[in-house]
């Protein structure tokens, strides 16, 4: 719909009108400066701090160091070739960006909430030496902009947005596309009045593409401030054929009550056509901007009648663009007012097929005088609705980057476009609410000084790794109260103090896994803190001490248990458990926090499971029986066979790591027996049984797992791999991932059982296990393993792909296809078609996202390549799994029946999906640079340029 603004009203007599008018104007402009807030002019690329008044604008410019980041960019100087018209002294000095792919400029102390006029000032002059001309993008925040494209190297380029501020502060980045290296000679904010270009709001901004004062009696006057109090340029209007009268007057052409208060410098003077048939045709480029981003174009056509008509003559005209009639109502013509500052502008914005504007006014047939127009703007209309990350942790971020100082790549908003993301932080995006940061990766960042608390105003952060850096100073306990927090890594720093007591609750819970080996003035329990090296030394002589009286112990027992036996009917469980205290504990020192393990006798066992009655299973260590606690908790108890070829050794390392161990994902072990001959370890009892069941159907509801389920067992298992691998110092190795080994509760989380062939990587601790036997299941073992007889974590994740084709597949590891084949070669040989259907499970129905699956299957490949360099790290897998699990759920509610075709890049009504690039990337803090569909659209838009040469201002 187009506003009609036709002449005033004449129910009130024009002169008090115009009084009346004359004042509210004269006040309109004492607001303008005051209460508006004030003029930001910044001259980019000044050296120093300091900035000047502009003799001819009478503008007061700072330098841009205030608004930079103090190591982004490099300062030049235009190079002023003799011939050159003087330029505004702020178009001399440039900030050039040769580094990074997005740099900004901050500007803050903004009030929410006010339309500003935000202007950019591109003016190249071979400021580098090297004569070539850039094309870069402009963003206002995380909203794309323009494109800065400098086609005329003394041609200075304005990029203006007319914008409602959403903060109080705003940045404005350049985007390195690959073509040029971005530059800026200045920024301007003029605050507007709310009520001017009403169609600028917090979801949508005004792109000037064209602002022309037609018919200036001096073509070299560009009108700015002070001319116009919010100091618009108005370009003025070279009509080169000549084929228009111009029309002038003298006589101020105030403001009145508009929308757009035009100054009267450029509604002064008009066009119009000498005879009063002809027709005013005004060809105008409206750029190539990509339909998807632009909401349409709109016009502002301004218009004052500048002749006093003799009261038997009449100016009046039809409004088309292109070809089509603009104006509706009484006579569906337009009659400009006399010294009547008026305009004529679209209520919402129009498409246009056409890459031109095309303007014609037409006298009506009652008109004695021909048309006039004052001036023009035409402006493109784009969306601002896309949100930057969540604002608190924008700003605890923020803090973290100015505590040390980090330069890298952050600059911008952290998460948005996905291009760009920060450098090592892993961000979550959803539909209806702003970015989230989820983990972040600073080890290895030579970071020093104390553990900044604006960590713990990141509350969404589940990953947090600080290891490898300098920091001193205690833990803060505030950070054990993130509550998405799960694992802290802080190793291998220079941390004192103890573990706060927040953390230690959360550790034994389970809900946060905290690693922080290799600080050594940590205090790790509740001794006094002492030197690493008298600890180290005093944990040894405890060693000693402890095998000693383990051996004693033992012997004591073994008597004891032969005297026990003959009287076994008579002893009752009377709460006479011996908790194991030291022995196990002690003996790792710093590397594990102490936690209670229970020391059952066999005779407790034996009522435990009342009679060894109920099989759970059996593995290569013995029979796993069923059995409750006094307190009715359900264990298992894996007891030791005497036919067992897992021996002592085997047995007391299995309880000594388990000891250890204690993650979400891994089984819990609740206590051991070692009772004479008979050794045992008592477990959690994990209902739901393994995962080979589940995936075969054998699963007690007879139902079949769901795709969800599966994704998210995965992660949960490489959760507990990768706490194995990272977690444990020095790492371990689980020998035998398979899905027998994948344990499930009533909830269906999966938990990583039988450590009992784990063994640390270290060399130093291997006096329990022997390393020269192959171990492993048929299907799952690492060839590079069988031929090196060399574990690795990485023949965990060639063991773990196996795992995720059984999921995806609800094949078995070695399938009768009806010879024997690997489940590997088997996918490998269908997925190589592109035949997703021929490898997922039927049993599913169909029900499940393809890109996620595939997104799977292609981890599950890189998992199980024959280089174990090639396969990721269980990191990664975590990174990637979870990925793969957010795949699943943005489809949640947009379409669960059509399965989509699988596409690298996923679009739809999500605005952040354009950003989102799915390609699976290996390294977890490598920001994929893939290009998606709009980002190269990005690049085809082109941008309003005024660069008719250099402009006076
Ligand atoms: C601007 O003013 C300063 C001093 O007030 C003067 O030295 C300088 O020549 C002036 N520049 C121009 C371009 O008028
Ligand atoms: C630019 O010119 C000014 C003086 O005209 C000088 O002070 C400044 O150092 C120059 N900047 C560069 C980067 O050469
Ligand atoms: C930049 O402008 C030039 C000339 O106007 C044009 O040929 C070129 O395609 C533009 N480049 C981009 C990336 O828009
Ligand atoms: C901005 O204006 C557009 C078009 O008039 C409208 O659809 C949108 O809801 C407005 N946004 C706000 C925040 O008012
Ligand atoms: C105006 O146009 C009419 C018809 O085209 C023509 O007869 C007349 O001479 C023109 N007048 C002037 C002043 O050009």
């Amino acid at each position: 719909m187009e506003l009609p603004k036709p002449r005033a009203s004449t129910a009130m007599p024009m002169a008090r009108l115009l009084l009346l008018c004359l004042a509210t104007s004269s006040v309109l402009e004492v607001v303008a400066q005051s209460n508006l807030g004030r003029f930001i002019s910044i001259d980019c690329g000044l050296p120093g701090q300091t900035g000047y008044v502009d003799n001819r604008s009478t503008l007061s410019y700072a330098t841009d160091a205030a608004f930079i980041d103090a190591n982004a960019g490099s300062n030049h100087n235009i190079s002023v070739q003799s011939g050159t018209p003087t330029l505004p002294k702020s178009l001399y000095s440039v900030r050039s960006f040769p580094d990074g792919a997005r740099n900004c400029h901050t500007i803050g102390s903004l009030e929410s909430g006010l339309k500003y006029l935000i202007r950019g000032d591109f003016l190249y002059g071979n400021y580098d030496g090297l004569n070539r001309l850039p094309v870069f993008d402009l963003y206002l925040g995380v909203n794309l902009w323009t494109t800065v494209n400098i086609s005329n190297p003394y041609g200075a380029v304005y990029a203006e947005a007319i914008v409602v501020v959403p903060d109080d502060s705003v940045q404005v980045c350049l985007m390195n596309t690959g073509s040029g290296t971005p530059f800026i000679n200045g920024l301007d904010l003029r605050p507007l009045k709310n009520k001017l270009y009403p169609l600028a709001n917090e979801t949508q901004a005004l792109v000037l593409l064209h602002r022309l004062n037609l018919g200036p009696t001096d073509t070299s006057i560009t009108i700015s401030y002070p001319d116009d109090p919010y100091d618009r340029i108005w370009t003025p209007y070279v009509d080169a054929t000549q084929q228009w009268g111009e029309i002038s007057t003298d006589v101020e052409v105030p403001y009145n009550a508009d929308n757009f208060e035009a100054p009267s410098a450029v509604m002064q003077t008009a066009i119009t056509t000498q005879n009063v048939s002809d027709s005013i045709e005004l060809t105008l480029d409206l750029g190539s901007f990509p339909a998807d981003l632009l909401l349409g174009y709109i016009q502002v056509l301004h218009f004052a009648e500048l002749k006093k008509l003799p009261s038997n003559s009449l100016r009046q005209f039809y409004i088309y663009r292109n070809g089509a009639l603009q104006l509706s109502g009484l006579e569906n013509a337009y009659t400009p007012g006399y010294l009547w500052n008026g305009d004529f502008y679209s209520g919402s914005p129009f498409q246009s097929s056409s890459s031109d504007y095309i303007l014609t006014l037409n006298a009506t047939p009652k008109s004695t005088m021909p048309p006039i127009i004052n001036a023009i703007e035409i402006f493109s209309v784009i969306s601002t609705a896309l949100v930057g990350t969540d604002l608190n942790d924008v700003s605890a971020i923020t803090e973290i980057k100015g505590d040390y100082q980090v330069s890298k790549n952050w600059m911008g908003d952290p998460c948005i476009p996905t291009s760009v993301v920060w450098v090592g932080l892993t961000c979550s995006y959803a539909v209806s609410t702003p970015p989230i940061i989820t983990s972040i990766n600073m080890s290895f960042s030579a970071l020093d000084g104390l553990l900044s608390s604006s960590f713990a105003n990141l509350r969404n952060v589940q990953y947090l790794n600080l290891s490898n850096n300098n920091l001193i100073g205690s833990i803060p306990d505030a950070l054990s109260q993130l509550p998405s927090l799960t694992l802290l890594d802080l190793s291998n720093n220079k941390l004192n103090g103890s573990i706060p007591p927040g953390f230690l609750k959360r550790i034994q819970d389970g809900s946060l896994d905290l690693r922080y080996g290799n600080n050594p003035n940590l205090c790790t329990n509740s001794r006094a803190c002492q030197p690493a090296q008298v600890r180290s030394k005093r944990a040894i002589i405890i060693v000693a001490i402890v095998v000693v009286i383990t051996v004693i112990v033992m012997l004591v027992a073994v008597l004891l248990f032969c005297v026990l036996r003959r009287n076994k009917k008579a002893l009752k469980l009377k709460n006479e458990r011996t908790t194991s205290t030291s022995t196990a504990n002690v003996i790792y020192g710093d590397s594990s926090l102490r936690l209670e393990n229970r020391r059952f006798t066999y005779n407790e066992l034996d009522i435990i499971t009342t009679n060894f009655q109920q099989v759970l299973g059996k593995g290569g260590f013995g029979y796993v029986y069923h059995g409750i606690l006094e307190d009715g908790v359900q264990v298992a108890v894996k007891l030791r066979s005497h036919s067992s070829n897992q021996g002592v050794k085997e047995f007391i390392a299995e309880a000594q790591i388990l000891t250890r161990i204690h993650h979400k994902n891994l089984v819990n072990m609740i206590g051991y027996c070692k009772d004479a001959e008979y050794m045992a370890l008592v477990y959690e009892y994990m209902p739901e049984g393994n995962l080979r069941e589940h995936i075969a159907g054998k699963d007690l509801n007879g139902g079949c797992l769901t795709w969800r389920q599966r994704l998210r067992i995965a992660l949960e298992s490489a959760q507990g791999l990768e706490y194995l691998h990272n977690g444990c110092n020095p790492p371990l190795i689980h020998r035998d991932v398979k899905t027998t080994n994948i344990l499930l509760n009533t909830q269906l989380e999966a938990k990583i059982a039988d450590f009992g062939l784990s063994k640390a990587f270290s060399v130093n601790n291997d006096a329990y296990v022997s390393t020269n036997t192959l171990v492993g299941t048929p299907g799952y073992v690492d060839p590079e393993y069988q031929a090196t007889m060399q574990p690795s974590t990485k023949s965990n994740v060639y063991s773990f792909g196996v795992v995720l084709l059984e999921l995806i597949t609800g094949k078995p590891a070695i399938l009768h296809d009806p010879e024997p084949i690997g489940i590997i070669r088997w996918a490998q040989q269908r997925l190589a078609r592109g035949d997703i259907e021929g490898v997922v499970d039927s049993r599913m129905g169909g029900d499940y996202d393809v890109n996620s699956v595939w997104k799977t299957a292609e981890i599950a490949l890189k998992c199980t390549e024959q280089a174990s360099l090639q396969r990721p790290s269980m990191t990664d897998l975590v990174v990637q799994l979870r990925e793969c699990l957010e795949l699943g759920e943005d489809r949640t509610g947009i379409d669960t029946n059509n399965k989509p075709a699988y596409t690298g890049v996923s679009s739809g009504a999500n605005p952040y999906m354009g950003y989102k690039s799915y390609t699976t990337t290996w390294q977890s803090n490598d920001v994929s640079q893939t290009k998606t569909a709009l980002d190269v659209e990005h690049s085809l838009r082109r941008m309003p340029s005024m660069d008719d040469g250099p402009a006076a201002r």
